[in-house]
């Protein structure tokens, strides 16, 4: 296990002795994309970040789960598969677990699928909390992929390796949409700051190491975005105009490269400067909408050096780069007399 950018009890654990009566949780962290979204799906490198906030399961054969009374709970959103049952308590941006039901529900029957658990034989009752809100731009899918992956691992003895849980997260993954990079699913599993590049046999990993940790903060539009659409839209409008895609692929490659090279050296201008930029080229590929435009024009206006989409984009968060308590104070409180939720976060520090 790679070191975590957090010190996280739930990684594994594996509770309860008697056959038939366990309960195994497991964790994924929730992840900010700091460059290259949209882009990563093509091939060109990105770079992403886990955040403190993470996804805890727990699994239990169905039956065995103490101190659960009848009747439906409020805040708690229930979904019954084939052969397991879902509980999931994580907090929401209101509206995200109905809007994702079938999603997750692809997801979980993706993962059980892929790991050959026979839930006709071993039905399942799944819990979903921690602090991380399920919404879109935070990775909460993901998080919720590795979680379960790492859950079921402990109940069924399965002994999956983290590139195990990894594989199993990323096929989660396409639950919520069809391709996804593996980016999400990579920070999830693993933590850190890092360059990722989808490749062949083995997507790329670097890790980035930066001398400070930077507070970053996480403005949340309210609003829950469908990955596979907007995913969708972008390749559609890549097919119309094929040559300005071409300029910005381009561009977005070298901003990626540069922008290491800033987070390596701690030079906050030049990420900030850089973060803006390709904030440009995801106006540019249609995924940006009006409520992430006020949140980014807040955060530049409270001193930010850069602001940009974070993730997915048309709703989700946007995140802004806050170095320094007394700024990331000022840019989340602006927010939040807006009326936006913010994530106070950070990213990088010694690992
Ligand atoms: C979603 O968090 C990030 C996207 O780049 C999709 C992906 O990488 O799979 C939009």
């Amino acid at each position: 296990m790679r070191k975590n950018i957090v010190p996280n009890p739930y990684l594994f654990s594996y509770l309860g002795t008697k056959k038939g009566n366990a309960l195994a949780t497991g964790s994924g962290y929730g992840k900010v994309i700091l460059f290259g979204e949209h882009f990563v799906v093509y091939g060109l490198p990105a770079i992403a970040s886990a955040i403190a906030d993470s996804t805890v399961a727990d699994v239990v054969r169905s039956g065995d789960r103490k101190g659960r009374s009848g009747g439906p709970k409020p805040g708690v959103f229930v979904m019954r598969g084939d052969g397991w049952t879902l509980h999931d308590t994580r907090p929401e941006t209101p509206g995200y677990k109905t809007e994702k039901a079938e999603e997750q529900k692809k997801s979980i029957d993706l993962m059980l699928a892929f790991l050959k658990v026979d839930t006709k034989k071993t039905p399942l009752d799944i819990q979903l909390g921690g602090e991380l809100k399920a919404a879109s731009g935070v990775g909460a899918s993901a998080a919720s992929c590795a979680a379960i992956a790492r859950a079921l691992s402990g109940l069924l003895g399965l002994k999956l390796t983290d590139a195990r849980v990894n594989e199993v997260a990323h096929e989660g993954e396409k639950g919520y949409h069809g391709t996804p990079s593996g980016i999400d699913d990579t920070a999830a599993t693993y933590g850190g700051l890092f360059l990722f590049k989808k490749a062949q046999p083995k997507n790329i990993v670097e890790l980035i190491r930066t001398e400070k940790t930077l507070e970053i903060v996480m403005g949340n539009t309210g609003m829950t975005a469908s990955t596979s659409e907007v995913v969708a839209g972008v390749r559609e409008r890549k097919s119309k105009d094929p040559q300005k895609f071409e300029r910005l692929f381009k561009e977005a490659e070298s901003l990626v490269m540069d922008s290491r090279k800033a987070l390596e050296a701690g030079d906050i201008p030049g990420i900030g400067g850089l973060m803006n930029l390709n904030h440009r080229l995801l106006q540019d590929i249609g995924v940006s909408n009006d409520k992430l435009e006020t949140l980014i024009a807040i955060a530049r206006k409270e001193g930010a050096p850069g602001a940009k989409i974070t993730g997915t984009g048309k709703g989700g968060y946007m995140v802004a780069l806050t170095p320094g308590k007394k700024l990331q104070e000022k840019v989340a409180k602006a927010m939040e007399k807006a009326g936006f939720a913010a994530l106070r976060t950070s990213i990088g520090g010694r690992m």
